[in-house]
């Protein structure tokens, strides 16, 4: 007899097996292996320089590797280029500051409504409601906008492409305490509605555990720890994340 379903684990919406990536010479990432369920945030932690970026710019094609694959979804994207990869679903949010700051922030969501078609248009409502400051700021250049308007408008516009995996790296990165507020209070209201895992990098760990569900810890282009983000302890946090 074979096993009810239900006791079946969920069939992750993203699978890294065996990654390996490299600068020139030097290996950055050693053999990764990371699992994203559906409809679930996914903290990736660790200390500066360990590879965090590297591992997302891979998982959007954006740096190349030399061995392993990636699943999005039962089909495998590691052949894929990084457009491709976002038109299944990928949305990716930089660190730093990704938006245009000579363009208002009208002509900053009009970019992604452009790709996305009537879908995008469908949830800029939503995007509005998240981050009311976006509306407000319609007519705005964006680079007259603080740091974390403009990490909100980032994260908006990658939303209006509708993605089903949201990588954000480093989202709360130098914006203040109000604004970190907003974006974990966005990441829980989109978590409730579904449809949607995210891939959260994020150096404040008390917001990346309350954000999660699981998390990662690499450190030196590996994964030394994983699990459960009530398993993220003081003790866990000492040994690999404290400097
Ligand atoms: N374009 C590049 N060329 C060569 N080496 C690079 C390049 N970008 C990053 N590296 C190196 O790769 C390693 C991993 O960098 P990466 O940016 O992925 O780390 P990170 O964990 O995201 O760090 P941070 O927490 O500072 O953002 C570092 O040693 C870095 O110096
Ligand atoms: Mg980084």
């Amino acid at each position: 007899m074979s096993a009810p379903p239900e006791s079946l684990p969920l069939k992750p919406l993203l699978s890294v097996k065996g990654l390996k990536a490299s600068y020139d010479e030097s290996i950055i990432l050693r053999g990764i292996d990371l699992e994203v369920p559906p409809n679930s945030v996914v903290a990736l932690l660790g200390r500066n320089g360990v590879g965090k970026t590297s591992l997302l710019r891979s998982i959007m094609g954006l740096m190349p590797r030399t061995e392993g694959t990636i699943d999005y979804e039962g089909q495998t994207i590691s052949e894929l280029r990084s457009d491709q990869r976002a038109r299944l679903g990928l949305g990716y949010v930089p660190q730093g500051r990704d938006i245009f700051p000579n363009l208002t922030v009208q002509e900053n969501l009009d970019v992604s409504l452009s790709i996305a078609g009537k879908a995008g248009h469908a949830r800029l409502e939503q995007v509005y409601a998240l981050f009311p400051v976006i509306k407000e700021m319609l007519s705005r250049k964006g680079g007259v906008l603080s740091g974390g308007q403009q990490q909100q408008l980032a994260i908006g516009r990658a939303l209006l492409t509708n993605p089903k995996l949201l990588i954000l790296d480093e989202p709360t990165e130098g914006i203040q305490p109000s604004i970190i507020d907003q974006i974990e209070d966005a990441i829980h209201s989109l978590k409730k509605e579904g449809n949607l895992s995210i891939i959260l990098v994020e150096q404040y760990l008390d917001f990346a555990k309350a954000a999660s569900d699981t998390f990662y810890i690499m450190d030196r282009g590996s994964v030394v720890r994983s699990g459960k983000s009530e398993e993220l302890t003081v003790e866990v946090i000492e040994k690999h994340l404290t400097v």
